[in-house]
């Protein structure tokens, strides 16, 4: 299997981003070996979440020319008595603040992300700063969110979360459309460039009515420039971008609906496109444990499990109780199990008013059912859903617009998959 990278992003601070990619990078780690990368590099709260000594920081990176697969460090046995979290690393900031690492120049995050790249383990979970800059856009894919974090307690943290999801994608279809770039060489597509970009525009700025979202952007270039195929892969961007979303601090469906998931969605639909894929990977309950662990340095998922919320032991004892549980959870693949093409060749211009009221109520459908089987999870089961739902997603075959990305992408990379896409559409189906 390549190697995936998840980051994880909120736009908001303090909506547990470090709580979720800790626990989230632990699971992980029972399935194949995790690194957990710090990239608030600001906070360095990585480090103080898991109480352990570390040899070797982002500062022996930057300062000392360390590789980063040098600088991570691993749980002792304070921390992981039976040793069933070895397959986990992490790489932590700076000791203290220093500037160059909180605010690091465009060369700095390149070779990050390089070296990121290259790290020895299958999954890479990155625990992002809140906002939305270059040190968040940068280590974020083209093609779909990465892991959102919101939470009900914050209506603000949706939109947040929404916007960032804006952000990636008008950013995404700058880059395929500039004018230098290879698509305007393919037939029919010279000209468009400056109507495109004059949309885009547009589209994204919010106090312009006249183009309130890139479906309008569609229904638009559609107008002017009929069936082509510079509008299917305009579409494609758009309507293959995926949004995958995590609840924290849970504290029922139909609240974590009203005030979380709504906002989210409404923001997307009205501002962005109705016509995005959005995927939960669960929700993690508010649980004061959880906040203890974080102060303790020992995250929740180190912590034993109260007897009251343990599975059920099976007739034959499990060989490894949580691999046992991720089993028994596939009853629950909601909105996973349906097969995920990408969308047909050819143009096919939907209109720009689907119906929001249709998105929301996929979201609280998928919640409900989700909810209803797995009520009674604790805190650590949510945790190990949230794994499960997402190895799930990572199940090849492969596209390129899936959760987890097998490196962080140049731009030129995007620009070939879409040039791939649009030549294996035209030609002949046999
Ligand atoms: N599910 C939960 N139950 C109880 N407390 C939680 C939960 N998740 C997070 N917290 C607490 O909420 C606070 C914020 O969490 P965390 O630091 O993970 O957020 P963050 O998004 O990473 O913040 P920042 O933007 O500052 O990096 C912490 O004090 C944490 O212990
Ligand atoms: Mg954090």
């Amino acid at each position: 299997m390549p190697k995936r990278i998840i980051p994880v992003a909120s736009g908001k601070g303090g909506v547990g981003k470090t709580t979720f990619a800790v626990n989230f990078a632990l699971a992980l780690s029972r399935r194949a070996p995790t690194i957990l990368v710090d990239l608030d590099t600001g906070t360095s709260s990585v480090r103080s979440t898991l109480g352990v000594p570390v040899e070797r920081d982002l500062y022996h990176f930057k300062r000392k020319g360390a590789k980063l697969a040098d600088c991570v460090t691993r749980l002792d046995a304070g921390l992981d008595r039976a040793g069933r979290y070895r397959d986990f690393g992490f790489v932590a900031g700076p000791r203290h603040f220093l500037d160059e690492l909180a605010n690091p120049d465009a060369e700095f995050r390149k070779r990050l992300a390089m070296e990121i790249n290259a790290l020895p383990a299958d999954f890479v979970v990155l625990d992002l700063r809140a906002g939305l800059d270059h040190n968040v856009l940068d280590f974020l894919p083209y093609t779909n969110s990465g892991v959102l974090v919101f939470t009900p307690h914050l209506p603000q943290a949706s939109l947040a979360a929404s916007d960032i999801v804006k952000a990636l994608l008008f950013r995404t279809l700058r880059l395929i459309f500039r004018r230098d770039s290879e698509v305007f060489r393919l037939p029919g597509f010279d000209e468009g460039h400056d109507l495109i970009h004059e949309l885009f525009d547009r589209a994204e700025d919010v106090y312009d009515d006249a183009v309130p979202n890139l479906d309008f952007v569609l229904r638009d270039l559609r107008d002017v420039f009929g069936d082509q195929p510079l509008l299917s892969a305009v579409e494609w961007v758009i309507h293959d971008f995926r949004v995958h979303y995590v609840l924290n601090l849970f504290d029922g469906v139909q609240e974590s609906h009203d005030a979380a998931i709504v906002p989210f969605v409404r923001n997307l639909a009205e501002n962005v496109s109705s016509h995005l894929d959005l995927t939960q990977l669960g929700w993690i309950v508010a649980d004061p444990r959880v906040h203890k662990a974080n102060c303790a340095g020992r995250p929740i998922l180190l912590e034993a499990e109260p007897e009251a919320a343990r599975p059920r032991p099976a007739a034959a004892a499990p060989v490894d109780p949580v691999m046992a549980e991720l089993e028994s959870l596939r009853t629950s693949l909601l909105g996973l199990d349906r097969k995920r093409p990408l969308r047909p060749a050819g143009p096919r211009v939907a209109a720009p008013s689907r119906d929001v009221d249709a998105l929301l109520g996929e979201q609280l459908d998928s919640l409900k059912a989700m909810f209803s089987d797995r009520k009674r999870d604790s805190v650590q089961q949510n945790f190990n859903y949230a794994v499960f739902r997402a190895l799930n997603l990572m199940q090849p075959p492969r596209l390129p617009t899936e959760f987890g990305m097998s490196q962080i992408a140049a731009p030129e990379q995007l620009v070939r998959w879409l040039l791939r896409r649009m030549q294996s559409a035209t030609q002949p189906t046999a």
